[in-house]
């Protein structure tokens, strides 16, 4: 259920107005709703309920602490991409032995660490990777638990900056040489094999894909076992496809029908489950993405020639989405006075041309001072935050029926000298 709802003109995240956050946290500022979250993962881990299976949280879309302390009360395990990431998800009460690490450029340093952190494997990118876990497990006198991650070549035809599941994008191991690879490891005194994995992207909003992706990986491991390599799970990895909604559906400008998660699973499924592995399936956006809004105060509106400028406090350092992928995010404000809209750009402090939320955005007349909710950004807001042009990031507060809670502090220029 969307928890971000408009109440007598008013928006409110849950049961809170978003104005009455904004006026006591200042801004620009993350809020969450955390029974959306918890809804979120609930509705994942329940559509892959009839088999055995792990739900891995992909830290990267949102590695606030209370969020991943959160992620591990219900059960979840971590997909992490960092020495970092796993420091922190262990620190949230992740069980070591639900976590995956996916990255193509694990240092030494992190793959000890994840070694004697006894994680549930690695998702190895290349054959040098495989060559300096093994080493460095013998050294340590362990086997590191390794699932090859393979690249499918499947084009899900979303951005190109999100899309990783292709030949020519760097990760995993083309799906040719990959069974070579895993021949290769299975001689290997430091590797123990335990899975396999392939990821094929983001923002996933037709299911086919995960169907081809299903049917590629169960061929896959078929000629494995034929070959007497045998594994314990098989990770699908994550990329299910969320709402950019339309609380104020005459403003909306992208519908997009998203997948419930069932959908998916079903899928998948269907085509895995006569293997009888262990699924591993790692969403990030899937579970926090909708579940967020960042609140931005109009500081003025300018006009230009032909273009009105709504300049608000929130720029590209604190939600970089726009910029980069040319991302839709819906823009509302958080008071609702009338149906008269105008057609303008809403542009960041940052001295940049790139640093816009919103371009050519029908939006209701605003003024200064008051606040711009910008949804579905609970997904790489602030996980992709950062300080350029010396901005402090946000504080982020998380909202559970009547009451808000500050979960991260906004950052302060004194502590940087
Ligand atoms: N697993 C792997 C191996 C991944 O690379 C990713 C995301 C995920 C899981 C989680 O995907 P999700 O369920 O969140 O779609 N910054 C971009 C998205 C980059 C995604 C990178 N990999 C954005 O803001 O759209």
């Amino acid at each position: 259920m969307n928890q971000f709802n408009y109440r007598n003109g008013e928006l409110y995240c849950e049961n809170m107005p978003v104005k009455a956050l904004a006026e006591k946290f200042g801004t620009p500022l993350y809020i969450y709703s955390k029974n959306m979250i918890i809804d979120k993962f609930k509705a994942i881990d329940e559509a892959f309920s009839s088999v055995k299976h792990t739900i891995c949280f992909a830290m990267k879309a949102n590695s606030n602490m209370e969020i991943l302390k959160l992620m591990a009360s219900l059960g979840a395990g971590g997909d992490v991409v960092s020495g970092g990431e796993l420091y922190l998800a262990l620190k949230a009460g992740i069980p070591a032995n639900k976590i995956v690490y996916a990255s193509v450029g694990k240092t030494d340093a992190e793959i000890k660490f994840a070694i004697e952190s006894g994680i549930m494997a690695f998702n190895v990118e290349s054959e040098a990777e495989l060559e300096v876990m093994n080493q460095i497990a013998i050294s340590m006198g362990k086997k590191a638990p390794v699932a090859i991650r393979i690249n499918p070549d499947i084009d899900v035809h979303g951005h190109p900056y999100i899309s990783t599941g292709k030949s020519i994008n760097k990760f995993g191991i083309d799906i040719d040489k990959a069974f070579d690879v895993f021949l290769r490891a299975k001689e290997m005194a430091g590797i123990e094999i335990v899975g396999v994995h392939s990821h094929i992207g983001s923002q996933i909003l037709n299911m086919d894909y995960y169907d081809a992706e299903a049917k590629k990986l169960y061929e896959f491991v078929t000629r494995l076992t034929d070959a007497g390599i045998n594994i314990q799970h098989i990770d699908i990895g994550g990329g299910l496809g969320v709402h950019y909604p339309d609380i104020i559906p005459e403003y909306a400008e992208e519908k997009n029908d998203v997948p419930q998660p069932a959908q998916l699973a079903n899928r998948v499924i269907d085509v895995l489950a006569p293997l009888g592995l262990e699924i591993v399936f790692e969403p990030g956006r899937s579970i926090v993405g909708e579940a967020g809004a960042l609140i931005a105060q109009v500081v003025y509106i300018k006009h230009s020639r032909d273009t009105k400028f709504i300049v608000v406090d929130a720029g590209m350092n604190d939600l970089i989405r726009p910029s980069l992928y040319e991302a839709y995010h819906q823009i509302v404000p958080t008071t609702y006075m009338d149906d008269k809209f105008e057609i303008a750009d809403v542009v960041g402090p940052i001295c940049e041309t790139g640093d816009f939320l919103a371009k050519g955005r029908k939006l209701p007349a605003v003024q200064r001072g008051d606040y711009l909710a910008v949804m579905t950004a609970g997904a790489y807001g602030y996980s992709l935050a950062s300080n350029y042009n010396s901005r402090p990031r946000p504080a982020e507060v998380w909202v559970d029926g009547e009451n808000a809670e500050l979960i991260r502090e906004r950052e302060k220029v004194e502590d940087w000298g």
